[in-house]
């Protein structure tokens, strides 16, 4: 509650926003579901299942294809979903929002449609050209952008990470250069949750003309975030993490950069006019959404950014912060466990990475199960990070909007039983 109250917000009532979400209600192992996996997907309230049911079961159509009233209404919704992403996200165009089936998906869109660039283009790249990202990129930010850089003869250049989980910025006038023609990187990573100094980064960019493109798979779920204002290029969100379900990513791009990128994949809907000597393609955000589209994730998705909205991302913030200083503390005052990641909560998300000395994170992540305590362990799709760390794969707990202080007490009672378990 302290962060709330510093940060002057109103706290909202946490188990008023647990009762729309159906599964916290159950138990695992006859315990209270403690789901503190987040990071990895979140789940998903009674609103957000009520919009996609509704529009599946009245509205159902294939958009932008038939005259019929069904055709009519199914694309009016996923239009005015791309409208309440838009405006979720503080652009100033519909047009610059672009779904995709997920944030992997978004970062492939934009590498291979740069790969796509005639030589010479202000897209294309090549030998002497370079790309850079972080070393703590998630591999979907990763290794779409070597492979760019496998088919095109570019260089990967990557800022590294510093002991206490933050980029070392040391020599990042060197690493980002007037080669540069992309700068990739997270805005909060998902394993060590480290907040990245988007303003830095992108005015280094800048200064060197080269595209910036913001992974806020991590973010965009858990605090205000305007595209215009943070500066970049493109901007990549997922729905699964941020109460909406799987199968739906949004790329927001400078509409006047999208309208010029050459596409990614090919067929219908993202054409002009076709002849069989070759086509011409439709401005964004037609141009990159070949096919049949995500139709209802869309519109449950947009029901996600109302229901955020309507809570308050800056409460939502103001909450997780809350509680990430809680298991922090918690964690730090625990003999043999250690945080990989950011010590406390300055410039830092809600997930928290750990080790526990002498136990694999496979055991403590099943044996918290036992307990009704949901975590992910692994390399979480960074596997670059846990070798920077030392470490095989970490323990990772992620809390969100519906977690409450209770919950984390019980994974650090969790903890120290793992702890006792394994010393026996
Ligand atoms: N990117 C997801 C995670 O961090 C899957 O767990």
């Amino acid at each position: 509650m302290t962060a709330l109250v510093d940060a002057g917000l109103a706290p909202y009532d946490v188990e008023v926003v647990r009762a729309d979400f159906p599964v916290l209600a159950r138990t695992v192992s006859g315990h209270p579901l403690v789901y503190l996996d987040n990071a990895s997907s979140s789940q998903k309230p009674r609103q957000v299942l009520d919009a996609e049911r509704e529009f599946v079961e009245q509205h159902y159509s294939n958009v932008h294809r038939g005259v019929h009233t069904l055709s009519q209404e199914a694309t009016d919704a996923y239009e005015a979903a791309r409208t309440t992403v838009a405006t979720f996200l503080g652009a100033s165009d519909p047009h610059e929002v672009v779904f995709t089936k997920n944030a992997t998906e978004a970062y492939n869109l934009v590498a291979y449609s740069f790969g796509n660039a005639a030589a010479g283009s202000r897209f294309s790249v090549g030998p002497g050209d370079e790309v850079c990202v972080t070393e703590m990129e998630h591999h979907s930010n990763l290794v779409p952008w070597q492979m760019l850089c496998e088919r095109t003869g570019a260089t990967l250049r990557w800022i590294p990470l510093t002991d206490d989980g933050r980029l070392d910025l040391t020599d990042l006038d060197t690493l980002v250069n007037e080669r540069t023609k992309v700068l990739a990187f997270v805005h909060v990573s998902n394993i060590l949750g480290t907040e990245n100094p988007v303003d830095v980064l992108v005015a280094r960019a800048r200064e060197v003309g080269a595209f910036t493109l913001l992974d806020g798979a991590q973010s965009a779920p858990h605090q205000v975030v305007d595209v215009q204002r943070l500066g970049v290029d493109f901007f990549v969100l997922t729905g699964h993490k941020m109460l909406a379900p799987s199968g739906v990513g949004v790329l927001w791009g400078r509409k006047e950069l999208l309208d010029a990128m050459p596409p990614f994949l090919g067929g219908g809907s993202m054409i002009e006019v076709v002849q069989m000597s070759g086509s011409t393609y439709a401005p964004a955000p037609e141009r990159f959404e070949a096919g049949t589209p995500v139709i209802s994730q869309a519109v449950a998705l947009a029901a996600a950014c109302d229901y955020l909205s309507a809570l308050g991302l800056d409460r939502v913030a103001a909450h997780e912060q809350a509680l990430t200083g809680r298991l922090l503390d918690g964690l730090h005052a625990l003999d043999g466990v250690s945080v990989i990641g950011p010590a406390t909560t300055e410039s830092r998300g809600a997930a928290v990475s750990f080790a526990i000395e002498g136990v694999h994170p496979h055991d403590i992540g099943q044996s918290l199960d036992e307990l009704g305590i949901a975590v992910r362990v692994g390399h979480h799709c960074a596997a670059p990070v846990c070798r920077r760390y030392g470490v095989p794969a970490t323990t990772r707990a992620s809390s969100y909007l519906y977690n409450t202080a209770g919950e984390v007490d019980a994974l650090l009672e969790g903890i120290a039983t793992v702890q006792r378990f394994w010393r026996r």
